[in-house]
Order: structure tokens, then sequence, then C-alpha cells
């Protein structure tokens, strides 16, 4: 049995979707299992950068099945948009898009929640990607979430009656809580009935879709999206997305029963970064961060936003390996250091005299903690066309194997630029 898992082992955008199109050419599925199309996942097809919200990352490989889980988000105009996409690019989706009929749908009112939330924080917003994630799981929890099966009901009314009891209960608290316009019913009924046909004919139960291709021995590769410093439980809560991109979530996002997974693999850039608000202890100072953002283009694929650079922490990036039971470490964006004259590893936390390795649960731990770095000398040598790790300058081997012993993992994939070609495993 084959069954790998990807995670985000820092706060998303690791570069996962270049790590699934470089591992997906032996695997036969591809399934993402939470979060919407907050997230973007770049890869190149055809030497053309593309970037992926919902459809998971596999589907530009014409032989590859993909399915979105149940513990997906789905905006349906945004994977109406993203279908075709694809299909402009020549890439043909007929009998490879599998979508779980119990994922949630994103309302035209989950996006003006999102919105109305996020501006009565002020200065403590999270920072989301205004895609309506979180009022979407909200609703999920809350049990009056519509599903895809209610749009593709057999009962057509099924769809309406939901639909216009959450619309007028959403207009009480839009207009109550943020003094926000109403949300229309009448226009949104026949809108979301016209997704509803065009997304029939990829429903499918995910159960038995997994369960089915498990006992004909396929290959399946899980896409997490986000990354574990996001997860609503382990993550830097409050500032977290709403769903679980960590292990548990691959499980309850897709349907796989107790069954072995042989592969877990933490994919984590060679520093970090994260994009909105919250805790990112080893965030570098302006001028480091900002040669680090031009040289490794570190703008939001979903938004553009800048995202906000750091050093790779190991307590963060451990913690990380402890819970989502990593196998193995895809380390990306190598390459972006190449020029980087002493390049810092946070190695713990100091606190009263103290030198703590463990991450906290606690967020105002880090407003007094200083932290303990490791200073290690650059190898200021291109290193985009290595494509083995004793090829690399002997400062790079050295940097890499300290971030493998600080975790106790070892680094199986290192990515040396944004192509598929400079991507290569560690024998
Ligand atoms: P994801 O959300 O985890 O899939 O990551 P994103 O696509 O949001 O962000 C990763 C960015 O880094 C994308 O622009 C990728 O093309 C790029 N990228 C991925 N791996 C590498 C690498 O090894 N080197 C460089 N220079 N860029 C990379
Ligand atoms: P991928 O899959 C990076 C961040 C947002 C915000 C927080 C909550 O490309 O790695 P949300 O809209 O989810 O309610 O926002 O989560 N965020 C991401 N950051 N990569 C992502 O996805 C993200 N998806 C959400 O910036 O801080
Ligand atoms: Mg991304």
């Amino acid at each position: 049995m084959s069954l790998v898992i990807l995670i985000g082992a820092q706060w998303g955008d690791e570069g996962k979707g270049k790590i699934i199109d470089f591992l997906v050419k032996d695997k036969d599925i591809v399934v993402r299992y939470q979060g919407g199309n907050n997230a973007g996942h770049t890869v190149y097809f055809k030497n053309k950068k593309h970037v992926l919200h919902l459809i998971p990352s596999g589907i530009l490989h014409p032989d590859k099945i993909c399915l979105i889980g149940n513990g997906v988000v789905i905006d349906p105009a945004a994977l109406l948009e993203e279908i075709k996409q694809l299909e402009q690019l020549g890439i043909s989706i007929e009998n490879r898009l599998k979508i779980a009929g119990n994922a949630h749908l994103i309302m035209p009112y989950h996006k003006v929640l999102d919105a109305a939330s996020e501006e009565s924080l002020g200065d403590n917003k999270i920072g989301t990607t205004g895609r309506g994630i979180g009022p979407c799981y909200v609703d999920k929890v809350q049990r009056c979430g519509i599903r895809l099966a209610d749009l593709c009901a057999e009962d057509k009314n099924l769809f309406a009656r939901k639909l216009r009891k959450n619309c007028e209960e959403k207009n009480k608290i839009l207009a109550g809580l943020y003094g926000v316009f109403p949300v229309n019913y009448e226009k949104i009924l026949p809108e979301y009935q016209q997704y509803g046909e065009q997304l029939q004919p990829f429903l499918v139960n995910p159960v038995s879709f997994l369960d089915e291709a498990i006992k004909s021995g396929k290959k399946i590769l899980f896409e997490g999206a986000q990354g574990t410093g996001l997860d609503v439980d382990f993550g830097t809560y409050p500032f977290v997305t709403s769903s679980n991109p960590t292990l548990g979530g691959a499980y309850t996002g897709s349907g796989i029963g107790v069954t072995s997974i042989s592969e877990v693999i933490g994919v984590s850039k060679a520093y970090s970064t994260r994009v909105g608000s919250g805790p990112f202890p080893s965030e570098m100072d302006d001028q480091q961060a900002d040669e680090i953002r031009k040289i490794g283009n570190e703008f939001g694929a979903t938004t553009g936003r800048p995202r906000r650079c750091g050093w790779i922490d190991t307590v963060q990036l451990k913690y990380a390996c402890l819970l989502n039971g990593v196998t193995s470490l895809a380390i990306t964006k190598l390459d972006v250091l190449d020029k980087i004259k002493t390049i810092k590893i946070i190695t713990g936390y100091e606190k009263n005299g103290k030198n703590i390795k463990e991450f906290p649960m606690d967020m105002s731990f880090f407003q007094t903690s200083k932290l303990i770095t490791e200073e290690w000398p650059g190898w200021e040598e291109d290193t985009s066309s290595v494509s083995r790790f004793d090829s690399l300058p002997v400062n790079a081997q050295r940097y890499l194997s300290r971030i493998s012993e600080l975790t106790g993992v070892k680094i199986g994939i290192i990515s040396v630029g944004p192509l598929r070609d400079q991507t290569f495993e560690v024998e």
C-alpha cells in the first residue's frame, strides 16, 4: 500500500504545489483534504507559472485522478473558474476530477461575514484571505452549512430551504452586528442552482471512491493546504486558518479508513515566511526580510500580499515533525539563500534564563522571550542547477544536515528553484 501525505510544516506557502508536482509521477490519485481557495499552490507547467487554489496540483499531469475531499470548503464560482482556466491550457479534467458530495459550499454571505469580522477586529485582525473560509467552517460546525450534495439533491427544494434560512439568519447578524447590507436570497438561488448543475457530474462519495482505489492498489498522495503553524488546533491560535492542515485533517477531510500511511512528508522552506498577522518568532529585521523577499519573490500566490520573512525555526519545525509524524522533510527554496553571507538557525527560545525547546501554547510567550540562534556561514554559490546532495556547496550540506539533526528527521527532497527539474531526492 502506498499512501503518502504531504503537509506544510510552517505557515503555508512552503512550496507544497511544486513538491506534489514532483512526487505525482509515480502516484495515481491526488487528494486535497482541507482549506479552500485561500490556498495558492504554484506549479510550473510547460515552463509557465500556474497557480491552483482548489484543484489538487496533480491535475496538470494528464493521467492522474484528483479528488477534492469533504474537508475542503468550495466556492463554486472559484472552482468553475479554475476548471475553465485548466481547459484553456488544454488540460482535460473529464473523468479526472472528483468532488466529495459532503464538502461544504462557500456562500456569498460567508465572504461578507469574513470581511465584516476582519473590519471589526481592527488592529487585531487575522489578515484572512477574505475568501469566506472561516465563516463557512463555522456553519459546518454549527450544523447549518450547505453541502455540495444539498445543492445537487434529488429533493429540488432542499437547497432553497437551507439557503432561505441561512440568508434570514445571516442578514440579522450582518445588520445587527456589523451594520452591513443584507445578502439577497433571490439572487443567490438561481446562481447557485446553475453551479449545482455544472458540478453534479463530479460528485462522488469519497469513502467508497477511496476504498475502491486502495483495494485496487492505487497509489495516493494527499495534498495539504496552508501549514502546521496555521492549524486551528496546533497553530498560533487565533492567528490561524479554520481547518486542520495537519495529519488528522487528512483523515477527517478525505474519508480514508484505518489504514497504513507509508510516508508523511513535511515541506519547509530553507527559511520561513508567513502572510497575515500573528506570532512569527523567527521574523527577520526589515532589511534582511526585504532582501529575502526580493530574491525569493515572497508575495502571496492568492492575494499578492508581501510575505513576512524569517529564519528557519527548528523549535517550530520539530514541533511540526512530531505532531504530523513526519517521516522526511522536503526543503524548498535553498537557492534563495545562495547569496546570504551569514544564515541563522533558531534552536530555542530564551525565557527567564532558560532555553525552551518546546513550541508554546500561550502565544503571549513570545512577547517576552528571546531567540537562541546559531549563525552559519553561507555558501555564496549558485545552487540552482545542482541535482545531488553531495554536489551542493559544503556549507549548504552542513546547513541542511544541522536542520535534520535539530529536527530529528531526515531530509528526503531538496528544491533549488521553482521548476520541476530543480528538485532532487537525497539518497
Ligand atoms: P504552496 O502554497 O506551499 O504550494 O507554495 P506557493 O506556491 O504559495 O509559494 C511557493 C513559491 O515558491 C512559488 O512561487 C514557487 O514557484 C516558488 N518555489 C517553490 N520551490 C522553489 C525553490 O526551490 N526555489 C525558488 N526560487 N522558488 C521556489
Ligand atoms: P497555501 O495552501 C499562507 C493565512 C492567511 C491568514 C490566515 C487565515 O497556499 O499554503 P483564512 O483566509 O484561511 O481564514 O486566513 O491564514 N493563509 C495562508 N497563508 N498560505 C496559505 O495557503 C494560506 N491560507 C490561509 O494569510 O493569516
Ligand atoms: Mg501558497
